[in-house]
Parts: C-alpha cells; sequence; structure tokens
C-alpha cells in the first residue's frame, strides 16, 4: 500500500504529535475557541452563520464547532497529512469530488477546502448519521497499518480520509460534507456564508 512507504520517522513524529493535539483538542473545545463563537447560542440554533477564530487551532489538531445543530469539524492539517492525500485515491468511492452535494463549488479540489491546510467537514457520517471519531494517527494497530489518517465510523465501520473523501467497500456511500464556509481574514472563518458572501 501507497502509505506503507511512510518512514518510520515521519510515524513516530505524526502519532506524538497526534496524540498531543487529541488531548489538546478536548481543551481547545472546552475554553478559548467557545469565546470565539459569535453569534448567540439562539441564534446559532435558528441557523445563523457561525464565526470561528482559527487561529489557534495547531497542525494536526482538530476543533468542533456547532452550526444549525451540527457539529462542524475544522483541522489544520499538516503538510504530511496532505502529501498523502493523493497517495490513497484509488482507495475511495469518489477521491474528486464528482457528487457535488457534498461540497460547494469552491471546495471540489483535490483537498476539498478553501486553503489547502484548514478543512472544514460537518462531522455527520453520511450512511446513518453517527458521528465518527477522528483518527489521524497513520498505521495504528487497531485499523491497521495501512491506515493513512482520517474518521473511523464506529457505528458501522465506514472510513474516510482526511479530507473527508469515504473510502470504497464500507456502508457510506457518500463523502463527508462541506458547509459553505469563507475566511474574513487568515484568523477567522464564518460557516454558513459561501465564499462569494452569500448565505447558505
Ligand atoms: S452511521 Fe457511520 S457507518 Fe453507519
Amino acid at each position: 500500500m501507497a502509505n506503507q512507504g511512510v518512514d518510520r520517522g515521519r510515524r513516530r513524529f505524526l502519532v506524538a504529535a497526534t496524540s498531543v493535539v487529541g488531548g489538546a483538542g478536548v481543551v481547545a473545545l472546552a475554553t478559548p475557541l467557545l469565546v470565539s463563537w459569535k453569534p448567540s447560542a439562539r441564534a446559532e440554533a435558528a441557523g445563523a452563520p457561525v464565526e470561528v477564530n482559527v487561529a489557534q487551532i495547531e497542525p494536526g489538531q482538530r476543533i468542533s464547532v456547532g452550526w444549525r445543530g451540527r457539529p462542524i469539524w475544522i483541522v489544520r492539517r499538516t503538510p504530511e497529512m496532505l502529501e498523502l492525500l493523493p497517495e490513497i485515491r484509488d482507495r475511495l468511492r469518489d477521491p474528486d469530488s464528482e457528487e457535488v452535494t457534498q461540497q460547494p463549488d469552491y471546495a471540489r479540489n483535490p483537498h476539498r477546502s478553501i486553503r489547502a491546510e484548514l478543512l472544514v467537514l460537518v462531522g455527520i457520517c453520511t450512511h446513518l448519521g453517527c458521528s465518527p471519531a477522528f483518527r489521524p494517527e497513520i498505521g495504528v494497530a487497531d485499523i491497521g497499518a495501512d491506515w493513512p489518517g482520517g474518521w473511523l465510523c464506529a457505528c458501522h465501520g465506514s472510513r474516510f480520509d482526511m479530507a473527508g473523501r469515504v473510502y470504497r467497500n464500507v456502508p457510506a456511500a457518500l463523502n463527508l460534507e462541506v458547509p459553505p464556509y469563507r475566511f474574513v481574514n487568515d484568523d477567522l472563518i464564518i460557516v454558513g456564508e459561501h465564499a462569494d458572501g452569500g448565505t447558505a
């Protein structure tokens, strides 16, 4: 498999990094990033766009915010994560995001995002709606030596890569959805507004 070529040094680095940031991500959910949310919870529940400060997301880290009652995941991908995306395309059902319902046009590219490093996804499995687990570690024993990092849905075993693209031969048929979003500046995104400023 392509990712079996990942050298052990890189693997150690990524496992160490993701182990650390996995813990940090939990902290981040509870503290500074929550206070960056706008607007109010009432407005959010009604479907208003949500501002998110992404400056504090470390490489390899994922945060989760809410929009329209759904979890929105934001990941700052590392260069190593981005390098692996083209290497596993043969294992994916829709590697080129041909199913247009699953992302806006501006995220229909090899990294499925406006800026390559910052991935924004709806955190709901496209099979029956569970929330898949973030598993960015490469080659972990409980998933497999050829695992390049991504999401694993515990409900029925669907797998998604670090762009939210679904694997072949799993129950889910579609890539994870990319919500509408746009950058206000390098530090701030708005989930729920399109890159051209239109509201979803
Ligand atoms: S809900 Fe995720 S695999 Fe069934």
